[in-house]
């Protein structure tokens, strides 16, 4: 039984937690798409691990695979092997697997992303990335310009200098292209404005006006040598793993189905596959994923820009963001809050097969003595119920709401779906029949056990949305 995880809004949905219940009934956890731009949190017992780039299996002494879809900022990983052996926990070459297909992050990399977001906020408007190198890595890849692992770990040192010469000759590119000096892109990178955002790309920007490509060098070759015996053909050992030792899989993505290259609110999007399709691509295996978990935030968030139409720029929303502590695990950006959307989540299913739901952080909403849920929009004096691709459509829908009554109990203290306030429990019914898919976890609160796992068969609920 292989399960996947996926996020059905605009990230941050709490997969963390559900992947992180999951890993006990799995043998294997894979990432498969995304980079470090990714934050998932796990609570195990008093600890808590924010993980970017390394599977959630590693808390549970799981087998973790990073797979070739995902792409990879030595420097984090770092980081993150650090920060786990700290917390007692050391990921060998038998526990962790790293795709020798992934693709490489530079500091180059990194430069490009925040170049590529001052371009666009001079002519078009920003994404507001989270500055990670994740939008170059794949646009670098797909013009064919990346350094995948394989090539990372097994180039001469003077084969590398010249990969990551050609990269940095991009940048520069890209610099001349803005029509800004050097010095003013560097100055910009400074700024206090821009501190906590490029904090990372600082150190490679002190002592010159471009990256110092001896002192990168050097750097990258630590990583390369801490690297190497993780590296594998991952592919190959997931298809022995699911065929001839019958181990069960568990795919954890990363960002959310509104997120993905082709399937999201484009051009406010990550680069990569984040829905179901990115299993295949990212991992080089084929297998019947039977459980397609669905994660649902009870509300909506979003972080960076696009259209959001439930978005509340109220009291409420405020309230939402603080009951929530809905700032970014990897920017620290305070995320943007609204109602929840069936539209978007009718969306989700479709495109990826969802046949269960996670419904995550339902506590947030204790306290609210109604709660709307977006069930169409009017667009152009239209009323809609599939999600549009336009994002002009989407930035001028008017959301159609349903005002549900609220609970007013604290939920966080329940242990079973039975024993949840009977508000909640009709919230969780209209949501089940908006999307025909049943709930099946319940989560109230961030702690691993704060979480109520309906164990009884649920019919797929009947109702059509358009009735
Ligand atoms: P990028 O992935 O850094 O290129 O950012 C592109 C867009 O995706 C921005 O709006 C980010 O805020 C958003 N994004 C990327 N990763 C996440 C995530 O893990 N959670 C929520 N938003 C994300």
């Amino acid at each position: 039984m292989h399960t996947a995880v996926i996020g059905t809004q605009w990230g941050d949905e709490g997969k963390g937690k559900v992947v992180d219940n999951l890993a006990e009934k799995h043998d294997i956890v894979v990432r498969y798409a995304g980079g470090a731009n990714a934050g998932h949190t796990v609570i195990v017992g008093p600890q808590k691990y924010v993980l970017h780039l390394i599977p959630c299996g590693a808390p549970h002494g799981k087998i973790n695979i990073i797979g070739n879809g995902v792409v990879i900022n030595p420097d984090r990983l770092h980081e993150e092997l650090e920060m786990l052996q700290g917390k007692g926990i050391t990921l060998t070459p038998e526990t962790l697997k790293i795709s020798d297909r992934a693709h490489v992050i530079t500091p180059w990399h990194l430069l490009f992303d925040v170049i590529t977001e001052m371009h666009k906020a001079k002519r078009q408007g920003a994404i507001g990335t989270t500055l990670q190198g994740i939008g170059p890595a794949y646009e670098l890849k797909a013009g064919r310009h990346g350094i995948r692992i394989t090539d990372f770990v097994n180039s001469t040192d003077e084969e590398i200098k010249n990969k990551l010469l050609a990269l940095a000759d991009l940048v520069d590119i890209r610099i001349a292209q803005m029509g800004i000096s050097p010095t003013a892109f560097v100055d910009a990178i400074n700024a206090k404005e821009t501190e906590k955002m490029t904090a990372g790309i600082r150190p490679y920007t002190d002592t010159a006006w471009y990256i110092n490509p001896e002192k990168t060098l050097k750097a990258l070759k630590k990583h390369r040598e801490q690297i190497r015996p993780f590296v594998a053909d991952t592919g190959q050992y997931l298809e022995n793993a699911i065929l001839e030792q019958n181990k069960k899989i568990l795919f954890e993505g990363a960002q959310g189905t509104l997120l993905d290259l082709d399937h999201g609110t484009y051009p406010h999007v990550t680069s990569s596959s984040s829905t179901i399709g990115g299993i295949y691509t990212g991992t080089g295996i084929h297998c019947n994923i039977e459980n397609r978990i669905g994660v649902v935030k009870a509300y909506t968030t979003r972080v960076g820009k696009g259209a959001f139409p439930t978005e509340l720029n109220d009291e409420t929303g405020e309230r939402l963001r603080t009951t929530g502590d809905e700032y970014g695990a990897t920017t620290g950006r305070p995320r943007r809050t609204g109602w929840l959307d069936t539209v978007i989540l009718r969306y989700s299913v479709r495109v990826n097969g969802i046949n269960q739901i996670a419904l995550t952080k339902l506590d947030v909403l204790d306290k609210e003595e109604t709660i709307k849920v977006c069930i169409a929009y009017e667009i152009n004096g239209r009323k809609i119920t599939n999600f549009p691709a336009n994002e002009q459509e989407l930035e001028n829908a008017k959301p159609f709401y349903i005002t549900l009554p609220g609970w007013k109990k604290d939920t966080s203290k329940i242990e079973t779906y039975d024993k949840l306030p009977e508000n909640a429990k009709a919230y969780i019914r209209f949501i089940e029949e908006q999307t025909r898919t049943p709930v099946k976890y319940v989560s109230a609160g961030a702690r691993r056990d704060q979480l109520i796992i309906r164990e009884t068969k649920i019919e797929q609920p009947p109702l059509d949305p358009d009735e």
